[in-house]
């Protein structure tokens, strides 16, 4: 593949087979990859959806304060966690991917499945958890989103913030998924209300909170999720 369609607003790119049969024929392998790895990551981060979590969701969760969980890093994420350090946030990265550690917060960052979050973090730790581009990017059966929407729930205090960034293309509206419904209510806060769209995207937006009082029968259970790596 000439441009990794991993990162979540590269795929229109990524899927042109013009583009990609000329680069196949143009370059050797190490280059086009190298060059489809700064192109995708020039390509995300122009993307209204990264431009707007970069400049609106992150000052406000940085204002917000408190203990902040990023799930998945790439090239383009890796400024992420500085900016919220330096804004007097404590920041956790996560990712499946041993390889993304390069994009973490510097010894706060855990490799594993997020849907083992529960067995990474203490119970209610967190004020906030961005998870954005994960549906759809290795987060694919309803099974692994649910999961993860019960790992989320362990792992944020009471009434904290979820951000669950997702694209139309890659998965069916979240709102359905069961453990959404059992966990979260739609945030009312100011800043992160509702749902946030985006002209010419398959990317969305949605702000929720942890349900005050819900019963979380997850820790007994996370193994049959996904187990231990
Ligand atoms: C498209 S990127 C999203 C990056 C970033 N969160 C963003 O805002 O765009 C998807 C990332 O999720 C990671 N990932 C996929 N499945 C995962 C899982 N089950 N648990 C943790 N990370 C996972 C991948 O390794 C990749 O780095």
């Amino acid at each position: 593949m000439f441009i990794a369609s991993h990162d979540k607003d590269s795929a229109a790119l990524a899927d042109m087979p013009l583009v990609r049969r000329l680069a196949r024929r143009a370059m050797p392998g190490p280059i086009r990859r190298r060059l489809g790895a700064l192109l995708s990551r020039w390509w995300t981060e122009r993307s209204p959806a990264c431009a707007y979590q970069r400049q609106v969701i992150l000052p406000r969760i940085a204002d917000r304060g408190g203990t902040v969980l990023l799930v998945g890093c790439r090239s383009y994420t890796a400024q992420e966690p500085r900016f919220l350090e330096q804004r007097g946030v404590r920041c956790r990265t996560l990712d499946i991917d041993p390889v993304a550690a390069k994009w973490r917060a510097r010894g706060r960052h855990v490799v594993a499945p997020f849907q083992q979050a529960p067995q990474q973090f203490e119970p209610a730790q967190f004020d906030a958890v961005l998870f954005s581009g994960m549906f759809g990017f290795g987060v694919d059966t309803i099974e692994a989103q649910n999961a993860s929407l019960e790992a989320c729930a362990a792992i944020l205090k009471p009434d904290a913030l979820l951000v669950l960034g997702w694209n139309t293309d890659r998965v069916a509206e979240p709102a359905t998924l069961v453990n959404l419904r059992a966990f979260f209510r739609a945030s009312n806060e100011a800043g992160f209300a509702g749902r946030k769209t985006f002209a010419r995207s398959t990317h969305i937006f949605d702000f929720y909170c942890r349900r005050v009082a819900c019963v979380l029968p997850f820790l007994d259970r996370l193994d049959r999720y996904h187990p231990k790596i």
